[in-house]
């Protein structure tokens, strides 16, 4: 199976959305699934949410970050990947909630708040409402107006109000929360704004299931590099997540284990450097 580009575009000066041919990691989607990818024989294997299935393609946001997605970025239409695996975790049940939002704020949040928006606005009894903060106006993705029509309430925000409501993710939950009954809420993005969100939401004694991203190695259940801890006991974001009861995280040991793999990501990122002066 060739798994072809068949789009790739900016969304704005760091992230991109692509296309991938995946029959059947698009078959069996839901949201709240991710995909591994493998882009060469000898490559790194790196999970990514799914934005959509449509056809027997799959949709991601990427973030130019280190040596493999910045490696990605320079392949176009036409080149496929090596393995996309697939679709991976457990996603939270889509189901009658009743005043349901997804606040997200960062390119992984923005393609599972998509996902999830699209489907809980299908269920009667759902008024869903879709929270999208980005740092600054140029950083707003094109594709805004489609995740409108995802939920039934859009309310975008940015750090400097150059657009939309001025704030963070946060904020515009926190007024929300103070006007009008929440039943649930959904979140996606930096790890420290979601620990900062769910201790929010406790404050309103409203549920909220967070996305925990952890490092992955193999994302089948295999290493234990993924694991967090749930009111204190252990579970692999890769099989039993990666979302999770945000209330019963322990945000500490996820956010000090994040920081392990800085140095390795770094040299990784320094030796593709130097791979690439040396092509120039
Ligand atoms: C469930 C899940 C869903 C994700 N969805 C998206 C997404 O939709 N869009 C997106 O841009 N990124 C997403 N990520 C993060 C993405 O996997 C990393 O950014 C990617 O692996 C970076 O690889 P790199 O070689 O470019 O960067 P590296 O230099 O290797 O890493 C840069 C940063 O990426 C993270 N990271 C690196 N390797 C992994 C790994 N194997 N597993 C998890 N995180 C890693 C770390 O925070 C690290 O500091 C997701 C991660 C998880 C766990
Ligand atoms: S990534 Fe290896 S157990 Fe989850």
């Amino acid at each position: 199976m060739k798994h072809t580009i068949t789009r790739k575009e900016d969304l704005n000066a760091a992230d991109y959305v692509i296309d991938v041919i995946a029959p059947k990691v698009a078959k069996k989607f839901r949201p709240g699934n991710f995909a591994v990818l493998i882009t060469r024989s000898n490559g790194e294997r790196i999970p990514m949410s799914i934005e959509k299935a449509e056809g027997d393609k799959i949709t991601m946001y990427i973030k130019r970050l280190g040596k493999t997605s910045r490696e990605l970025d320079t392949w176009n239409v036409g080149d496929a990947l090596y393995k996309v695996i697939g679709p991976m975790g457990t996603p939270p049940p889509l189901k009658k909630y009743g005043t349901v939002v997804f606040a997200s704020d960062l390119v992984c949040g923005h393609a599972e708040n998509n996902a999830m928006c699209r489907e809980l606005k299908k269920i009667e009894g759902n008024h869903v409402i879709s929270i999208q903060s980005f740092p600054t106006k140029e950083d707003v993705y094109p594709e805004k107006e489609r995740a409108k029509k995802d939920a039934d309430e859009y309310i975008l925000a940015t750090g400097d109000g150059s657009v939309g409501r001025k704030g963070h993710m946060i904020d515009v939950l926190q007024e929300l929360l103070e006007e009008r009954k929440i039943d649930m809420v959904f979140a996606g993005g930096d790890i420290p704004a979601l620990q900062k969100l769910s201790e929010l939401t406790k404050k309103y004694n409203v549920p909220v299931m967070t996305t925990v991203r952890q490092i992955m190695v193999d994302a089948t259940g295999m290493c234990g590099s993924c694991r967090v801890f749930i009111d204190g006991e252990q579970k692999l974001a890769c099989i039993d997540g990666p979302m999770f009861d945000g209330h019963k995280v322990d945000w500490e040991a996820a956010i000090s284990r994040l920081a392990m793999f800085k140095g390795k990501e770094a040299e990784a990122m320094e030796c593709y450097n130097e791979k690439m002066k040396a092509v120039v």
